[in-house]
């Protein structure tokens, strides 16, 4: 294990230890995976309460693993979860969190800011070896990293909904990322059980750049009147083999993230119509119908 750089030999940084800010599904899902895999994870948000719930959300998708992996086995599988569950520590403290850990990984609200300030402040706290990355599914790695004066360890670390199924994880380093950052992000996501792909620092890296301009004109496409959405679901689903049709996948996203993205770039490249906006999804959004998690976006959910 190298913890600390040396100036002889700088090695990659190997991720025993992962401390995790943010309690959602993000956060949960990456929780969930690095403990499943034997690491020690701190998962980090502001209140017990919501911490309360991640840890269930992490049980419940616990659950559903073992019910497959251990069908035969139900004890072993209740052992397999106790075990998981062991590698999950909670801290409403992000700065004591972060001291004693080989990787702090964002998955906080999509706000530059927010996150500049959660990173400047953990940048006095956290170790010399301590990498950071952040979970952004829209924004500039380099501007969130310039909070820090840990820009040659910082880089991003893009995981996908649902975190326990999908197998992708976008790496992307900055112009100022050391390469040994970057190895230690390529080698933990494989430990994961992940597949990594290395992206450049550009808004939606590869997966999201293609799927939110696809999601955006499936909505232009039944805002013509050219197609119900279901029409839409089903084509999507069985003439290209997609698993969801793309307003199930936004209701399952989320449509406050799709429109932040979406308003986001627009910002960066008015003209684009790959990011004209939508009446739909704008109505949608204002309404509170945000997808599943709020019980209705495009379609209804019980
Ligand atoms: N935890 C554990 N297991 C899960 C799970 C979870 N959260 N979600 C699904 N599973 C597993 C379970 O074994 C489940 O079986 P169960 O219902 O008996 O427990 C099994 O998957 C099958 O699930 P479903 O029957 O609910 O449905 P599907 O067969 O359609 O699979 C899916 C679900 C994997 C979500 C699949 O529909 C899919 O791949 N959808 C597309 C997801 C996608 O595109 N994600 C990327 C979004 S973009 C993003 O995240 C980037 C961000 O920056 C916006």
């Amino acid at each position: 294990i190298c913890r600390g750089f040396s100036s002889s030999a700088v090695r990659a940084v190997v991720i025993k230890h992962v401390t995790i800010i943010g309690g959602g599904q993000m956060g949960s899902g990456i929780a969930q995976v690095a403990a499943s895999t034997g690491h020690s994870v701190t998962l980090v948000d502001t209140s017990e309460d919501i911490l309360k719930k991640s840890v269930k959300t992490i049980e419940g998708s616990l659950r559903r693993v073992v019910k497959k992996k251990f069908a035969d086995k139900p004890e072993a599988g209740e052992e397999y979860v106790q075990k998981v569950l062991k590698n999950v520590s909670t801290s409403s403290d992000a700065g004591s969190a972060a001291q004693g850990t080989d990787l702090v990984l964002e998955a906080i609200v999509e706000n530059l800011q927010v996150k500049q300030d959660l990173f400047s402040h953990l940048d006095k706290l956290a170790p010399a070896h301590t990498i950071f990355a952040s979970n952004t599914s829209s924004l500039s790695i380099s501007d969130i990293a310039s909070s820090t004066s840990r820009l040659d360890r910082f880089g991003g670390l893009h995981f996908f909904n649902p975190v326990p199924m999908m197998k992708l994880v976008e790496v992307c380093g900055t112009s100022a990322t050391s390469q040994e950052t970057f190895d230690s992000l390529m080698n933990f996501s494989k430990e994961l059980g992940k597949t990594p792909v290395s992206c450049k620092d550009t808004p939606g890296f590869i997966v999201n750049r293609l799927l939110v301009p696809y999601i955006l004109e499936a909505y232009h496409l039944h805002e013509r009147g050219h197609g119900s959405k279901e029409d839409v679901d089903i084509a999507m689903k069985l003439g290209a083999g997609y698993p969801m049709g793309p307003f199930e996948l936004s209701d399952y996203i989320g449509l406050d993230t799709i429109k932040f993205i979406l308003d986001g770039w627009r910002v960066m490249d008015p003209n684009n119509p790959s990011f004209a906006p939508s009446e739909l999804l704008n109505k949608l959004v204002a309404e509170g119908k945000l997808g599943k998690k709020t019980g209705e976006g495009f379609y209804k959910y019980k």
